[in-house]
């Protein structure tokens, strides 16, 4: 399964400087979620040799190793809660672009946005969209298997890898390739494709030092909306339509369908932007189709004729995008939900009080039944500020619960964990791209059985046998 092979590099000592300045530390203490790291020694490895020598060198003395990138995460899972940060920060730039197999070779400490604007430069495209594009970097999306409102027509970021470059403890620097064979019968097919592995091993195994990637060509251009309805549960029921035309063929073809909730209309309404917010609107469904040079007509068309057929929608107050710079704008507004909702969590720290956000998926058939329950249950629990956005074309809407004190948060814990747990049970997962990270550790109970948690346990071992990667990443320390 490891394929090109660079020669090992047999290190004394890393060969970059490990710092232990409090002051420099202290930036690599937090990321996106409520947590705190405490490393107590800091690399910023140049290439992957460098990485391989950091690792073998911890890997001999016991020092656990967290590898981050750009620290957007949501689940603390760059952060190092003792032993070395390992930022792949200066690890950043283009490798290699293949114009006629379209496939791209980009160093992992990238900022994704970065990435993507230098292969649309040359015509091509990366689909996947996380919306914290701009803050995170390419290699921690492999990391957490991240994706974004484009997933539902785009797959997830595992979908679009096609090798990764890693550094392993034993001091090796390798190339795993996703094999280029239609068929294949050779062994455990979950284990025939070892890039797999490494998308969602969030720092466990290795750390991705270059990904090489799929890409599209460039859509000639898109429209984008942002459609009102009187309360979320209509806003589904469009959803659902515009899924079931779009499976049939011959209507809309979305390639996003987001939701966004009364709260999150209102976060977005109070950005300075031309944007109206309808007072009657309870909730909103953006979306995306792309279509070719002059022909957004037809498209148009195709929407209008699906919400004049949808109740409770309020089409005359419809808002579409069809240039760059309104797209960006209705882009920058979604993006505002969560950066706001991060910085009210944040004002309740010192009260033992956060932003609590779930990342659960299901069936789409079963969702909106689903978060029926589940306000039923945060309103029984007497959680008070709720905005409910994201993907819910995918069944994935996010729940941003704004809890200020430590017990409004064991309440709205209670909930999430009972969230997580049903939606298993109605074939669903408790992290559907943001990772498990160190904050969904005790629910992946709900997702697998104990024999394949022991046999990613195993795989772990395997790649790690000394046990100093990502302690807490994945599953929590015994
Ligand atoms: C989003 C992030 C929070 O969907 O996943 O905005
Ligand atoms: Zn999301």
């Amino acid at each position: 399964m490891v394929m090109d092979p660079i020669p090992p590099v047999q290190p004394a000592a890393p060969s970059t400087t490990v710092i232990t300045d409090p002051e420099v530390l202290a930036a690599y203490r937090e990321d996106a979620s409520s947590l705190m790291g405490a490393p107590d020694g800091l690399v910023r490895p140049t290439d992957p040799q460098e990485v391989a020598a950091a690792l073998a060198h911890a890997s001999g003395r016991g020092i656990p190793v967290t590898t981050c990138g750009l620290r957007s995460s949501t689940t603390g899972a760059g952060l190092a809660p003792r032993g070395w940060t390992l930022s792949t920060e200066r690890m950043v730039g283009l490798v290699d672009l293949d114009r006629r197999n379209r496939t791209a070779i980009v160093q992992a400490g990238t900022v994704l946005r970065d990435f993507k604007d230098a292969v649309e430069a040359e015509g091509l495209f990366y689909p996947p969209d996380p919306t914290s594009e701009r803050e995170c970097a390419v290699g921690g999306t492999v990391a957490c298997d991240a994706s974004g409102a484009r997933t539902y027509r785009y797959g997830a970021t595992h979908r679009w890898v096609r090798g990764v470059e890693v550094a392993l403890t034993d001091g090796t620097v390798t190339w795993m390739r996703r094999p280029r064979i239609d068929k294949d019968a050779a062994g455990y097919a979950a284990l025939r494709d070892p890039v797999q592995l490494f998308c969602g091993s969030e720092g466990t195994l290795g750390v991705v030092t270059k990904v090489e990637v799929d890409l599209l060509p460039l859509p000639e251009a898109y429209l984008a909306g942002l459609a009102f309805f009187g309360d979320v549960q209509q806003a589904l029921a469009f959803v659902g339509a515009a899924r079931e035309q779009d499976r049939r063929g011959g209507g809309v073809r979305p390639r996003c369908l987001e939701l966004l909730d009364g709260l999150a209309l209102q976060i977005m309404g109070a950005q300075d932007s031309g944007v109206v917010m309808p007072a009657a609107a309870g909730a909103a469904v953006f979306f995306e189709e792309e279509h070719a040079h002059g022909a957004e007509g037809p498209v148009m068309e195709a929407w209008w004729t699906l919400l004049s057929m949808a109740s409770g929608a309020l089409p005359d107050d419809t808002v579409i995008a069809s240039n760059r710079a309104e797209q960006e704008e209705l882009r920058r507004l979604r993006h505002a939900v969560p950066a706001t909702l991060n910085d009210e969590g944040r004002a309740f720290h010192a009260a033992g009080g956060r932003k609590i956000s779930t990342d659960w998926a299901v069936p789409f058939a079963q969702l909106a039944p689903f978060m029926a329950d589940c306000d039923r249950w945060l309103l029984e629990a007497g959680i008070g500020r709720v905005a409910r956005y994201g993907h819910v074309g995918n069944g994935h809407p996010h729940y941003n619960l704004i809890v200020q004190d430590a017990a409004e948060a064991a309440r709205a814990a209670a909930v999430v964990e009972r969230m997580c747990q049903q939606a298993c049970r109605l074939g669903g997962t408790v992290t559907a791209e943001h990772g498990v990270g160190k904050v969904k550790t005790g629910y992946l109970k709900y997702r697998f059985s104990p024999l394949q948690l022991a046999t990613m346990k195993a795989v772990k071992r395997v790649f790690d046998p000394t046990g100093i990667l990502a302690p807490g990443n994945i599953w929590a320390e015994e």
